[in-house]
C-alpha cells in the first residue's frame, strides 16, 4: 500500500480531502498538522474505524524539520502532498511574517527532507511525486475579460499570494535543479463543508443568522470563480496519480461572480430554509475595501480537462445549498470555532472598518 504525507489535514480542503482520498483511494495517509487557529481536530470525527486504520494523524509543524525529518525516515512516504499554509488575505496584511515563515520556508522543508529520502545514489526513487498545492492568486489580477492559463506570468499582489508564489518557484526550482518529480495545482476559490468563518462565504452565513451586518468590501463587484470543495479534491487526485512531472494544472469552477451577487444568494437561500424574515438584504454593508484588492479572478483550466480528464461535478446552486445545509446543520461547531483566538483578532483587526 502507498504511503503518503498530507499537510494541513484539519484546515478547510485538507480535512475534506482526506474524507475523499480514504473513500476513493486504498492509501496509507500520515496526516501533519500544527492545529493554527484554522485547523480543528473536530473535522475528521466523521472517519470510520475502516478509514482510521488507514490514517495517522501527527500535530506538528511543516517548518520543524527535526520532525519532518523523523517523519521520513519513520513512515515509507512515497508522496507529498502539501495543503498547509497560511490562508486569509486579510490575515497576510496584518501579519506577513507567518505566511513568509509557513509558506516560504515550510515548503523548503518539505521539499528538502523528501529530496534527502527519495534522492539516493545520483536517482530519484520510482514513483516518487511532492504535489503542491497553490492558488490562482499567484496571477495576481484580470480586468473585464481574460482567463489565468497556465502560463500567466505571476503577479501576485498579497503578501498572501507572494509567499504562495514564492513556495511554487521553490517547488518548480527543485525540479528544475534537481530533477525532482512534482506538480503544482493552482485552483480557484473554494467552498463548502468546514471553511473557517473568515471566508467570504461562511462570515456572511454566520453574520447573517446572528441578524449582524454583511461586511462586503469596496463595490462588492470584485470577481471569483467559485468551486465545489469536493470537486478540487477530485483534480488533486487526478493531478497526483496523472499530472505530468514539473507541469502546472489550473482548476477552476468555470462559475465566476461578483461577490455582491454571492451575498444576495446566500441571504435568498437562507431566509427561504429558515423562513426567517430578518435575514434580508438590508444587512449588507459597505465597507472599506482590502488594500490591494485583486479586481478579478477567473481560470482556463483546458490542460486538466483535456490532459488528464477532470472536469467539475458540482453546480453552483447545488453546491452552496448543500454548503448553506450543512452549516445549518453544524451550528455548535461554528460556536466553538468562532470563541477565543479568533475572536480576539476580528476584535482588533476589524474594529475600524
Ligand atoms: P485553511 O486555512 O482552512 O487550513 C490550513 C491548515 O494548515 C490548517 O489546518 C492549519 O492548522 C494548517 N497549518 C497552517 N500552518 C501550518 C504549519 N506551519 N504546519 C502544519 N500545519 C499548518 O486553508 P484551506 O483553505 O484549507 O487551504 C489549503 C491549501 O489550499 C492552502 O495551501 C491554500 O493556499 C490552498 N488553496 C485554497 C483555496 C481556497 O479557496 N480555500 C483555493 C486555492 C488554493
Ligand atoms: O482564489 C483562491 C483563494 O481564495 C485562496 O488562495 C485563498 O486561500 C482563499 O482565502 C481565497 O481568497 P479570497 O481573498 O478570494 O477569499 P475571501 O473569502 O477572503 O474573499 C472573497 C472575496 O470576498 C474577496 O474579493 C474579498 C471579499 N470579501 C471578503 C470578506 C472576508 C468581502 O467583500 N467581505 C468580507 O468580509
Amino acid at each position: 500500500m502507498k504511503t503518503i504525507l498530507v499537510t494541513g489535514v484539519y484546515g478547510f480542503i485538507g480535512s475534506n480531502f482526506i474524507y475523499h482520498i480514504l473513500k476513493n483511494q486504498d492509501f496509507s495517509i500520515i496526516g501533519l498538522d500544527c492545529l493554527s487557529y484554522a485547523g480543528n481536530i473536530e473535522n475528521l470525527l466523521g472517519l470510520n474505524e475502516i478509514e482510521k486504520e488507514r490514517f495517522t494523524p501527527i500535530v506538528g509543524d511543516i517548518t520543524d524539520a527535526t520532525l519532518v525529518s523523523k517523519i521520513f525516515s519513520d513512515y515509507p512516504i512515497t508522496g507529498v502532498i502539501n495543503f498547509a499554509a497560511e490562508t486569509h488575505v486579510d490575515r497576510s496584511i496584518h501579519d506577513p511574517g507567518a505566511f513568509v515563515k509557513t509558506n516560504v520556508y515550510g515548503t523548503y522543508v518539505l521539499l528538502e527532507e523528501a529530496k534527502r529520502c527519495w534522492y539516493k545514489n545520483d536517482k530519484w526513487e520510482e514513483g516518487v511525486k511532492f504535489l503542491q498545492v497553490s492558488t490562482d492568486e499567484v496571477y495576481g489580477s484580470l480586468g473585464p475579460t481574460g482567463l489565468f492559463s497556465e502560463n500567466t506570468p505571476l503577479d501576485p499582489h498579497s503578501p498572501y499570494s507572494a509567499t504562495k508564489a514564492g513556495a511554487d518557484h521553490l517547488v518548480k526550482a527543485y525540479h528544475d535543479t534537481y530533477g525532482m518529480p512534482v506538480s503544482i495545482t493552482r485552483c480557484s476559490n473554494n467552498y463548502g463543508p468546514y471553511q473557517f468563518p473568515e471566508k467570504l462565504i461562511p462570515l456572511i452565513l454566520r453574520n447573517a443568522l446572528d441578524h449582524k451586518p454583511l461586511p462586503v468590501y469596496g463595490d462588492g463587484l470584485q470577481v471569483r470563480d467559485w468551486l465545489y470543495v469536493m470537486d478540487h479534491c477530485n483534480a488533486i487526485c487526478c493531478v497526483f496519480e496523472k499530472g505530468l512531472s514539473g507541469e502546472v494544472y489550473n482548476i477552476g469552477g468555470n462559475n465566476e461572480m461578483e461577490n455582491i451577487r454571492i451575498v444576495k444568494i446566500i441571504i435568498r437561500i437562507l431566509n427561504e430554509m429558515t423562513a426567517d424574515p430578518e435575514i434580508n438584504e438590508s444587512l449588507i454593508t459597505y465597507v472599506t475595501d482590502r488594500p490591494g484588492h485583486d479586481r478579478r479572478y477567473a481560470i482556463d483550466a483546458r490542460k486538466i480537462h483535456n490532459a488528464l480528464g477532470w472536469k467539475p461535478e458540482t453546480k453552483f446552486e447545488d453546491g452552496i445549498r448543500m454548503t448553506i445545509q450543512w452549516y445549518l446543520n453544524n451550528k455548535d461547531w461554528m460556536k466553538r470555532i468562532i470563541s477565543g483566538q479568533y475572536r480576539e483578532w476580528i476584535e482588533k483587526n476589524y474594529e475600524k472598518r
